[in-house]
């Protein structure tokens, strides 16, 4: 691995520790919160055994129907989109990562309170990344990254969550024809996204007019963020990209 490479790497699991990991709890927990983690959280959690090998965790055998297409949504927040598109998908396993507890405990409140089936989801609260690396080649069929954070420092600009180095990893995990989702209403980040996924070798932009990123896709949920960012006057871009 070229040492700039390696530099940017140690720096991520730096800044991950100290900004992901080290604010796992934002406020306390609530009785309902904590109970639903107590209880979903050591049957559905993707086990830290499964991560530990390169490349080598097959997506659906953590789930039942190893048959089926198998999805990830990388940054969940509180999980409404991973919610709605379990509901209407039923047929698809879904794995969701979201680092902070606060979003996965109120994704798996619901799960738990709503009694939504959980055969059909698995869940990491970690760097996405982690997973991402233990996923085998080939092997997704599609990836979600909703609203991710902008980092909107130039210096910081490594830590993006979509980045050519990340770029490259979904590529590799995703099967061919795979799709590669994203949003953002921050619209340099939006910009930049669709830059990068446009250049990388491996991908094409679904899009053939205006209406196809800028309109809301037919059964779409709106997220929280997106909900909020509307609300401030911005527009959601939605870009949808897949694996050749
Ligand atoms: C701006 S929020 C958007 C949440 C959600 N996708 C939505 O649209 O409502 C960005 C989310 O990405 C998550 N995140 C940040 N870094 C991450 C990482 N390395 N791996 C997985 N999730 C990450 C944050 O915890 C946060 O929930």
């Amino acid at each position: 691995m070229p040492h700039e490479q390696e530099q940017i790497d140690k720096e991520q699991q730096d800044i991950l520790r100290r900004n992901v990991h080290g604010r796992r709890l934002g406020r306390p927990l609530s009785p309902a919160r904590k109970k639903a983690l107590d209880a979903l959280m050591p049957a559905l959690e993707v086990s830290s055994s499964a991560l530990e090998a390169e490349a080598a965790l097959d997506p659906t055998s953590l789930f039942t129907d190893s048959s089926a297409e198998t999805w990830l949504e990388i940054g969940f927040g509180s999980g409404e989109h991973l919610r709605h598109v379990m509901a209407l998908h039923p047929d698809i396993n879904y794995i969701g990562a979201e680092p902070y507890i606060n979003g996965m405990s109120a994704f798996l409140k619901d799960l738990y309170e709503l009694e939504i089936p959980t055969d059909r989801i698995r869940v990491h609260m970690d760097d996405a990344l982690l997973l991402v690396d233990s996923i085998k080649d080939n092997s997704l069929d599609g990836l979600y990254i909703l609203n991710p954070d902008p980092w909107h420092k130039y210096r910081h600009h490594k830590r993006r969550i979509v980045r050519p180095e990340t770029l490259d990893k979904y590529a590799r995990v995703l099967k061919s024809r795979g799709k590669l989702i994203m949003t953002s209403d921050v619209s340099y980040l939006s910009e930049w996204m669709c830059m990068q996924a446009a250049q990388h070798p491996s991908f094409k932009w679904q899009a053939d007019s205006k209406a196809d990123w800028q309109d809301t896709p037919k059964d779409w949920e709106s997220t929280r963020y997106e909900n909020k960012g509307r609300d401030a006057g911005r527009y959601q871009n939605y870009l949808m990209f897949e694996k050749i």
